[in-house]
């Protein structure tokens, strides 16, 4: 498939994915949203991929949020049905099977503070500005917005940013929890690498297996999160990557993880 609105680089263990638009600051049109779920998905099964990074074109913006200018021409059945599909592509970087990383490098407002909030982790950069700003339009977000933050950030500062529609620094959004690293202008992507790479050297199948237990276990009560967690537990004994690495350790060498 050719993108017209995002690129794809594999760079084994990892894979940037960057969103194209720079002269709209990377917000997200229909077309933007279909490559991206068309280039996830390849990446999913991917097996020189370990981990994946995403990103905006340019010094500007991670992703200014959907494209108001599509979002403005919907009809009822239209809006749903566009919520619907940036909910399914939040979903498929939640789900993923291999982490996430957003690089985010500026604006993430919108659908792309979403997009930033539906991946695994987030590195910004000191210019970055994350926000909800949907209530100016006489919106709230849709494509998860209002469901993933306050588990992330918690119910009254997920209030009060989806409420006044108030963007945060860098600065804040690493003091509430909404990012996990905040690096100098122009490093987002470098500072996602080096996360991600980490990530990347360890046992894929482990990886997994304990980003499910999570997010899983976040749906459940904390007794069914025990058990999800134990189950998973279980599986991961009869991994190869299990063997090597409690091996590696005992033989006071590195671990060699083949993802099995
Ligand atoms: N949808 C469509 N176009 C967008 C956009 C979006 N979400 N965000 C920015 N753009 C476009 C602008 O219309 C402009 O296009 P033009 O040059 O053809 O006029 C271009 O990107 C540059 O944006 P501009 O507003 O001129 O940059 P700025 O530096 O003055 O302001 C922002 C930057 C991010 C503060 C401002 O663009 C903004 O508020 N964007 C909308 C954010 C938003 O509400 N997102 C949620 C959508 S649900």
């Amino acid at each position: 498939m050719s993108w017209e609105t995002i690129r794809v680089e594999v760079e084994p263990p990892l894979a940037v994915v960057t969103v194209n638009r720079p002269d709209k600051l990377n917000a997200l049109n229909a077309r933007a949203v279909d490559e991206l779920r068309a280039a996830f998905i390849g990446l999913s099964t991917d097996p020189g991929v370990r981990a994946v990074l995403l990103t905006g074109a340019g010094e500007k913006a991670f992703v200014a949020g959907a494209d108001i200018r599509e979002l403005a021409a919907l009809t009822p059945q239209e809006a749903k049905e566009t919520a619907s599909r940036g909910q399914a592509l939040c979903d498929l970087l939640e789900n993923l099977g291999k982490p996430v990383v957003a690089a985010v490098n500026g604006y993430a407002l919108g659908g792309g503070c979403e997009l930033a909030l539906a991946c695994t982790l987030r590195v910004a950069s000191e210019n970055a500005r994350l926000g909800l700003p949907e209530v100016t339009l006489g919106l709230i977000p849709g494509y998860g917005g209002t469901q993933r933050l306050p588990r992330i950030i918690g119910k009254g500062r997920a209030l009060e940013m989806i409420l006044t529609g108030e963007p945060v620094t860098a600065a804040r959004a690493f003091e509430i929890g909404l990012v996990n690293r905040v690096v100098p202008q122009g490093e987002a992507l470098r500072g996602a690498k080096d996360l991600a790479g980490t990530i990347a050297a360890r046992g894929p199948v482990a990886v997994r297996y304990a980003a499910e237990a999570i997010h899983r276990g976040l749906e459940a009560s904390f007794t069914e999160g025990c058990h999800i967690e134990a189950g998973l537990f279980g599986l991961l004994a009869s991994t190869a990557d299990m063997r090597e690495g409690t091996s590696a350790f005992l033989e006071k060498r590195g671990a060699v993880f083949q993802g099995r």
